[in-house]
């Protein structure tokens, strides 16, 4: 479901928080704004996509306090100034969700590898992640509470699928999401990151070069949980859970939302079940 619902949740998980969103105005961090405000949160949609950006707000105008503010994720005064527009209209920040990601180019092997398509990836995934952490430490150790979240990806569990660049970066936030943890816990500040399997978002339509129909068809027959077809909006329900007070007690932790794809490998069976027939 993309657009905007007249439904409202009875139960308003997120009423009155501060949340910043980057990479907001696409895929799971778009999902992640609707369900955060359906939830009664105020949004500030962090991105360079600025068309997608200010349309997200006028048409969550009925919800209110959603913002959108110009920020490259890879910029330290981009960063700095998006926390202090938050302090400075919102008075608080109480979730800072770390999303903004690219998949790079499509390099699988070391030897052909492209080393500027590398350090990209890292820019924006390792060193955007790390600036939106900072940043949005600076505010919430003096408050002594929030939540930061990032989105790492199944490629920090499973090997061998995403390119090298794409899979170190995401295996870099897990252990910053780790780090952070333990040095922000002392400050009731929770860390936590989700690993979300493939989903048909523009990033992965646009990296495979197929539409959003054909590329939901390939992740059906992939999925270990036959009969759903994993969407960006629940990515977002794991942010929900981990931005809200029902996970008030969860810190550290990589939370893989895959249908359990990560726990299987049935190359083996398809093997001998190929060999016997
Ligand atoms: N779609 C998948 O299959 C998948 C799976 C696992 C993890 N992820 C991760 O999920 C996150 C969100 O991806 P998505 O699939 O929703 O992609 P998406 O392309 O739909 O959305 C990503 C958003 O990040 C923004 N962005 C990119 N570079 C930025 C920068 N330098 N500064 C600010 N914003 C920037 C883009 O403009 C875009 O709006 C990424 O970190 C991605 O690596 C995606």
């Amino acid at each position: 479901m993309n657009g905007c619902t007249i439904e409202v949740p009875i139960n308003r998980r997120l009423e009155g928080k501060v949340a910043i969103i980057t990479g907001g105005a696409s895929g799971f961090g778009e999902s992640t704004v609707r369900l955060f405000a359906r939830h009664g949160a105020i949004v500030v949609i962090a991105d360079v996509q600025d068309e997608r950006g200010k349309s997200i707000c006028q048409e969550l105008g009925s919800f209110e306090n959603v913002s959108y503010v110009r920020c490259d994720v890879t910029s330290d005064i981009d960063v700095k100034n998006l926390i202090d527009f938050t302090i400075s209209k919102y008075k608080t920040l109480d979730i800072m969700f770390n999303n903004a990601g690219i998949p790079g180019n499509l390099d699988f092997t070391i030897v052909d590898a492209d080393n500027e398509n590398f350090k990209r990836v890292f820019d924006v995934n390792v060193y955007g992640a790390f600036l939106g952490a900072k940043h949005a430490a600076r505010v919430m150790i003096p408050a002594k509470k929030g939540v930061i979240l990032f989105t790492s990806s199944v490629a920090s569990v499973v090997s061998g699928e995403s390119p090298h660049s794409y899979t170190v970066s995401k295996h870099a936030v897990v252990g910053l999401t780790k780090n952070l943890c333990v040095e922000l816990g002392r400050h009731g500040i929770r860390v936590n990151c989700i690993s979300p399997t493939a989903v048909a978002t523009p990033l992965l339509t646009k990296a495979v070069g197929v539409d959003k129909t054909v590329m939901e068809k390939i992740l059906g027959e992939s999925s270990n949980l036959k009969g759903v077809v994993p969407k960006s909006e629940d990515v977002a329900e794991a942010a929900l859970y981990l931005c809200s007070e029902e996970s008030k007690f969860v810190s550290g932790i990589n939370l893989v939302v895959d249908g359990g794809y990560s726990t299987t490998n049935q190359t083996y069976t398809r093997a001998i079940k190929s060999f016997l027939s």
